[in-house]
């Protein structure tokens, strides 16, 4: 595969600055004919794609459907974050399209992860595979052994691991610290977890003492960042699932480790 990044410090930037700025790309060394079938099922590919991003946060597609001739066919994916608007989905995958269609203009697959969607197609099917492999990885400067602040990110990282059970997008706020993890929903929900128990392993190991910090592996990502820098264009207060989502931290199991939420309860008993 090759990459299309530029170096990773200014992903570390743009990662803060911009919902929808590139992560990691990679497009196939095997190339198409133009004009082909293959490049007729790919263009439906994209076109379906952005259609169904308005409607769902994920979606398989494998065109021309089973059945036709096996050698034109094209398998593809995409996952929006699952706390985007529709319409945020969309746009996000609308803009995966517009990038491997200058990336990778004839490559038989591709693979690019924006901040808040993830899109690959190829020729073979990935569909339910699991894959663990690194993809991208960025570490925030480090805040030393501030033990606080460490413990808060080892909290919120272990509850988007464990502590909301049934959900492929999970998002924690422990103190200063949140996290949130997504996995690919074509995942088993055991397999999501595998995938972000080995995504914490390599950032508490690689961003030992950074104040964020990010993983992206091949079917799932996680990421937690030190006062709220994960709330960025992406965090609409407006969406009705976001409402629900805030609800379900404050009614959540986390551990309240700086004691604010008890405090505040206690001031409005007295
Ligand atoms: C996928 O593309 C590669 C590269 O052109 C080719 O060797 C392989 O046979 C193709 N696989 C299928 C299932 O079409």
């Amino acid at each position: 595969m090759l990459r299309f990044q530029v170096s990773s410090l200014t992903f570390s930037l743009l990662l803060i600055s911009a919902g929808s700025s590139v992560i990691y790309g990679e497009c196939s060394r095997d190339y198409f004919t133009s004009n082909t079938a293959y490049q007729l099922n790919v263009d439906l590919l994209y076109t379906s794609l952005i259609e169904s991003s308005s409607i769902y946060n994920f979606k398989i597609f494998e065109i021309p459907a089973t059945g036709f001739s096996q050698n034109d066919v094209v398998f593809g994916l995409f996952q929006c974050q699952g706390d985007l608007s529709f319409s945020r989905c969309r746009d996000c995958v609308a803009r995966s399209v517009s990038q491997l269609k200058i990336n990778c203009p004839v490559s038989i697959g591709g693979t690019i992860q924006l901040e808040g969607c993830f899109v690959k197609y190829d020729n073979i099917s990935f569909v339910g595979l699991e894959d663990k492999m690194e993809a991208f990885r960025s570490c925030g400067p480090s805040i030393g052994h501030n033990s606080d602040i460490l413990i808060n990110r080892d909290d919120a990282l272990a509850y988007v691991i464990s502590g909301i059970d049934g959900h492929y997008f999970r998002a924690a706020v422990s103190g200063s610290v949140q996290a949130v993890a997504q996995c690919e929903e074509d995942l088993t929900l055991s397999e999501c977890e595998d995938c972000l128990l080995e995504g914490r392993a390599r950032l508490t190991s690689e961003c030992k003492t950074s104040s964020r910090g990010a993983v992206y592996v091949g079917k799932c990502y996680i990421r937690y960042a030190h006062q709220g820098i994960l709330k960025g264009r992406y965090y609409n207060r407006n969406s009705k699932r976001e409402r629900e989502f805030e609800r379900d931290i404050a009614g959540g199991s986390l551990r309240d480790t700086n004691g604010d939420r008890e405090k505040e309860r206690d001031a409005r008993r007295q």
